[in-house]
């Protein structure tokens, strides 16, 4: 394996290059686990590192890819030996670490999981940091006293990678799952993941704009963010919880007070990046079982190959990706 494919981005002053190399070990950066990538995942971050003057690749040549899972060919460190089946998501990998649209990945083992029982290579990155993030948003809604019994819980950009997963985690644990989506003609596949009830997200907007709306919302999985949010936060009842994590929607948004000091609503953010290494494996065993979304390989996601990669991470930014894709590698 001293040489192997990856996919490259470069930019210099005058020239702009994405597409799959060759290249050697000596070229990846130091860290003590060495792993033969089998599979990787594509993740908005990934689409937003792959086009000129990104804001997420910190320089240059430079391998994107935010999530891998493979099997380890060399350690340094006493926790990994060779042959064991693992993955990583987030910390530095794909934004300033060459990530996992490679064959072989070096990385520090503090980033290094153990794929759990229950949980295949190919399925680990079905999930991929989409997956995770969904995950993640379902625990802290839970910590802060989600449960089936309060009411419908909502899932915006519900077709895309956060969205799909969460709809699929929340339903197979009992909740009344309400889907935002764009796309009608996904609504039949929302259905398959869950969704009992589906709606635009314009339908979050009221006419007339209110601090305060009727309450509908017991929880809210967001990785949309924008302007519907502050409508959102206007219907969550008494109690309930927002978990935010992204913003296809955009950055700003403006809300009042209201439904923090009136309704004791929490906004919760959600960073998957650095997500303590003892949540995330406990999450991780938690997806192994009963988050574990049903059909994951056969509806939530497809698979491509490193040469798919430019016109998916393409389809990523505008979305038009549905669902989960894996890279097989
Ligand atoms: N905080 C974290 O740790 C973390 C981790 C993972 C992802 N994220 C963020 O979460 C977001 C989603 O990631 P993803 O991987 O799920 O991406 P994705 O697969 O592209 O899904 C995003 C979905 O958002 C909806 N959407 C896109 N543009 C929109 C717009 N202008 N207005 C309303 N809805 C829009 C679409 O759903 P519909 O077409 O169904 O409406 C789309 O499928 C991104 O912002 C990403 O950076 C954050």
């Amino acid at each position: 394996m001293n040489r192997f494919r990856a996919l490259v981005v470069n930019q210099t002053e005058d020239d702009f290059f994405l597409g799959v190399q060759e290249l050697s070990l000596g070229q990846l950066p130091a860290g003590d686990v060495t792993i033969r990538v089998f599979y990787s995942s594509v993740n908005y971050k990934d689409g937003m590192a792959s086009v000129p003057n990104s804001r997420i690749v910190r320089s240059y040549p430079f391998v994107p890819g935010i999530d891998l899972a493979g099997q380890v060919i060399h350690s340094d460190s006493p926790r990994f030996k060779e042959g064991d089946e693992v993955l990583i998501t987030g910390y530095e990998l794909g934004v300033s670490h060459y990530g996992g649209f490679s064959q072989v990945a070096r990385v520090p083992a503090e980033w290094v999981v153990p794929i759990p029982k229950g949980l295949s290579m190919k399925e680990a990155m079905a999930i991929g940091t989409a997956g995770f993030t969904a995950a993640l948003s379902v625990h802290r809604l839970e910590e802060n006293h989600l449960t089936p019994d309060k009411g419908p819980v909502l899932v915006t950009g519900a077709s895309g990678g956060v969205g799909s997963t969460a709809v699929a985690m929340l339903s197979r644990l009992g909740y009344d799952v309400t889907a935002s989506s764009r796309k009608v003609e996904e609504h039949p596949y929302l259905r398959q993941l869950g969704a009992k009830a589906i709606i635009a997200p314009e339908a979050l907007i009221p006419e007339k704009n209110r601090p305060l709306q009727s309450e509908k919302w017991a929880g809210v999985v967001d990785p949309v963010g924008g302007k519907y949010l502050p409508h959102i936060l206007s219907a969550v009842k008494y109690g309930g919880s927002v978990a935010l994590s992204g913003l296809t929607a955009g950055v700003d948004f403006a809300t009042t007070v209201y439904p923090f000091i009136l309704r004791g609503v929490n906004l919760l953010g959600i960073d998957s990046v650095y997500c303590p290494m003892e949540v995330r494996t406990r999450l991780w065993d938690r997806i192994a079982n009963e988050l574990k979304p049903n059909q994951l390989l056969e509806s939530i996601s497809g698979e491509i190959s490193l040469d798919d990669l430019p016109d998916t991470l393409g389809k990523i930014l505008r979305g038009e990706v549905r669902g989960r894709m894996i890279v097989s590698l």
